[in-house]
């Protein structure tokens, strides 16, 4: 049984867990066509219920300084070229979830997105991880939702996956990754809060050790199991959350890329060794999204 709700009900710890490599390059998809057209997120909207409103030219800048600082730190990058009426595919985290395997091997899962709009994204996907040479694995017709690593996010080194079950994914998808491998050891927190609606919004996982995390966003469960697989876990305050530092990605162990001006965030990282990489991403958080959701590790 390898869906794990409690840490008391988790045998093991990360450090016994079998080992596998870091997923050392990203996909970011170009935003030329990002834009916000509908508010499938408490993001997306304003307390009167008005659209967010982009300015675009703003976030293509925004995007190229996130691709150069992938780039400075030996990141290799490849870029899922725009497609016309898709707004959300520059947010590459969520049609796939590539799993690293104790083998050496890797393989893509893609997503049943949530909503209509994004659907198109994953056969984009499935185009660029098959020509990527990663073999592609789907979930069985009666899971509903599941949007890639927006709610799987792989545990730094090991063969674990901390998987999050609320609007955007069902449980069903957990199992029926489990039934596929019943090695692998899975994470299931139960989101709380709107605003925190894809795990990745809540918890980034820097090392084997630490991550970043949002009290608000879990349950007693999920946080004792979160301080269990990661020790060293930095809670963010809620207002540093709000501005999306939980959506930080660390490629490598050592640099962190995080929204600017999540001051605790960045202060406790340094202290434990990491190097913040500070960006602004103001146009696509006006969408639910930072870093993290604008890239693909694989
Ligand atoms: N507007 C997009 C959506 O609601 C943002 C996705 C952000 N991605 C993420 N992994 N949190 O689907």
């Amino acid at each position: 049984m390898p869906l794990f709700r409690t840490a008391e009900d988790w045998p093991r710890r990360p450090e016994a867990l079998p080992a596998v490599s870091l997923l050392g390059r990203v996909l970011l998809g170009d935003p030329a066509e990002f834009d916000v057209v509908e508010a499938i997120n408490v993001h997306m909207a304003d307390a009167d219920g008005r659209l967010q409103r982009i300015d675009r030219g703003l976030a293509r800048r925004q995007w190229q300084e996130l691709r150069a600082a992938y780039e400075r730190i030996g990141v290799p990058v490849e870029v899922l070229p725009a497609r016309p009426g898709l707004v959300d595919l520059c947010f590459t985290a969520n049609p796939s979830l590539v799993l690293p395997l104790p083998d050496g091997g890797r393989e893509a899962w893609l997503a049943r997105m949530a909503h209509p709009s994004r659907q198109p994204e994953v056969a984009l996907h499935e185009e660029f991880l098959a020509a990527a040479g990663i073999p592609l694995r789907r979930m069985p017709e009666t899971v509903g939702r599941f949007e890639g690593c927006g709610d799987g996010l792989v545990h730094p080194g090991r063969h674990l996956l901390h998987a999050g079950v609320g609007p955007r994914t069902a449980e069903a998808a957990w199992q029926a990754l489990a039934e596929a491998h019943p090695e692998l050891d899975i994470l299931v927190y139960e989101l709380q809060d709107e605003r925190f609606y894809h795990l990745d919004t809540a918890l980034a996982p820097l090392s084997e050790t630490c991550a970043l995390y949002v009290r608000e966003a879990f349950d007693r469960d999920g946080l004792e199991l979160l301080q269990a697989a990661f020790p060293e876990a930095i809670a963010v305050p809620l207002h540093e959350a709000l501005r999306f530092a939980c959506n930080a990605h660390c490629p490598d162990g050592r640099h962190v890329l995080i929204e600017r001006g999540c001051a605790r965030a960045a202060s406790e990282m340094r202290r434990r060794g990491f190097e913040p990489i500070e960006l602004e991403t103001s146009e696509f958080r006006k969408s639910g999204g930072s870093v993290f959701c604008l890239k693909l590790a694989f």
